[in-house]
């Protein structure tokens, strides 16, 4: 939706007052990320990149005592006073909890009307929660002048995203989709939140996205039990090791330490972190050198270890990349929290076209539903059209 259509919704949708404010537009991509999955939370090294889908939204000050949200999506409209969490329009707590955020530095943000629209798909791992919360928090700073850092705007969204909505989510998302650059991906450290920009090409390759169509929600997922299994690991070998600050600092051996005691399910998730760390410093180093074959052939060990180790993956993405690995693409993983949503391809140019038809085909015979193909552009952060 461009200006004109998202500015004929907001007046359609909410009356205003004589002296009326001016609407101002903003919009926050979606986002892949090429590896460091599920170690945003351990302190790991994580590679995302900004994708050309987005949350937009046209939003206004309305004079008024109520907060008004509309969603052009769903139709829903939602007014409220008091912020709390709405159980009905589960859709709208992005912008609650952003607001309650905003309200926890003492910064009152003045009562607006707000249309949303997008076209990340939803449950598909590519970040649409962040999206609105990143667009929500840099859109209510910009109105107000507050001019926040792009840094604490992603911090603000993922604290809305951990307290008020309940998802325990790492660092990784809004971070990405507040600092983005088009064309690169981010080398984020979530322990230290430095980053660097890489060029995200590979030449010949392509990356590509096959939609498995089974949608996760984290919230109602096990997201938050591996979050807190990472957690467990991480106290145990803590104890025998006080200087490690994160589990991504711990090493293989840590892991079969008797005197640790690491239970059987902690063992593999932790194992999953520390593996998860050299393959990224490969993938880095590899990246740089414009090596696809090797880049591709971590991506594969990547989902491996996250479907087995972590066990976040789902039989259908599962399916998707060894079908993908038979017909020889240089590499392919489940992308983002997982429990479905996409897998992430990397291949040689030019024959995505023919080698989704056929997987298409094996898929709806396997599990009689369709997956989507979603080609994509490096895009940058979250800004104001
Ligand atoms: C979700 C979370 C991120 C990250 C990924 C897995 O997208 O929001 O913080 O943990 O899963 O890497």
């Amino acid at each position: 939706m461009d200006k004109e259509e998202l500015t004929k919704i907001l007046k359609k949708e909410f009356s205003s007052s004589p002296e009326e404010e001016p609407i101002r537009f903003f919009s926050a991509p979606g986002r892949i990320n090429l590896i460091g999955e599920h170690v945003d939370y351990a302190g790991g090294i994580v590679l995302p990149a900004a994708i050309d889908v987005s949350i937009r939204i046209a939003i206004r000050k309305n004079r008024g005592s109520l907060f008004r949200i509309f969603s052009a999506e769903s139709g829903e409209k939602v007014e409220a006073e008091i912020i709390t969490y709405n159980s009905k329009s589960s859709w709208v707590n992005y912008v609650f909890g952003v607001i309650e955020e905003f309200r926890k530095l003492g910064m009152e943000p003045t009562p607006f009307d707000l249309v949303v629209w997008g076209n990340i798909p939803q449950g598909a791992g590519l970040s649409s929660s962040a999206a609105f919360e990143v667009a929500v928090a840099f859109a209510i700073s910009e109105i107000h002048s507050w001019k926040i850092r792009r840094e604490e705007i992603a911090l603000l969204g993922q604290r809305a995203e951990n307290r008020f909505v309940g998802v325990n989510c790492g660092i990784m998302d809004q971070f990405v989709i507040s600092t983005a650059k088009e064309g690169f991906c981010i080398a984020l450290d979530t322990e230290t939140l430095r980053y660097e920009y890489h060029e995200m090409q590979l030449d010949g390759s392509e990356f590509y996205l096959i939609d498995s169509k089974v949608k996760h929600s984290l919230k109602d997922s096990a997201y938050n039990e591996r979050r807190m299994e990472v957690e467990s690991a991480f106290l145990k070998i803590k104890k025998g090791k006080p200087f490690l600050k994160n589990l991504y600092q711990a090493n293989l051996e840590d892991l079969e330490n008797e005197t640790f005691g690491l239970n059987p399910i902690e063992k593999k998730r932790a194992k999953h972190v520390v593996t998860e760390r050299l393959r990224t410093s490969k993938a880095i180093a590899n990246l740089k050198e414009g090596n696809s074959e090797i880049v591709g052939e971590i991506l594969f060990e990547c989902h491996n270890s996250l479907s087995k180790d972590y066990e976040v993956s789902c039989e259908e993405t599962d399916f998707i990349v060894e079908q993908l690995k038979k017909e020889g693409v240089l590499g392919a993983r489940m992308v983002g929290g997982g429990f479905g949503g996409c897998v992430l391809i990397l291949d040689k140019k030019g024959r995505k076209d023919i080698l989704f038809e056929k997987i298409k085909t094996l898929y709806r015979k396997e599990f009689n539903n369709d997956p989507q193909l979603y080609t994509f552009r490096i895009s940058d952060g979250v800004k104001e059209f």
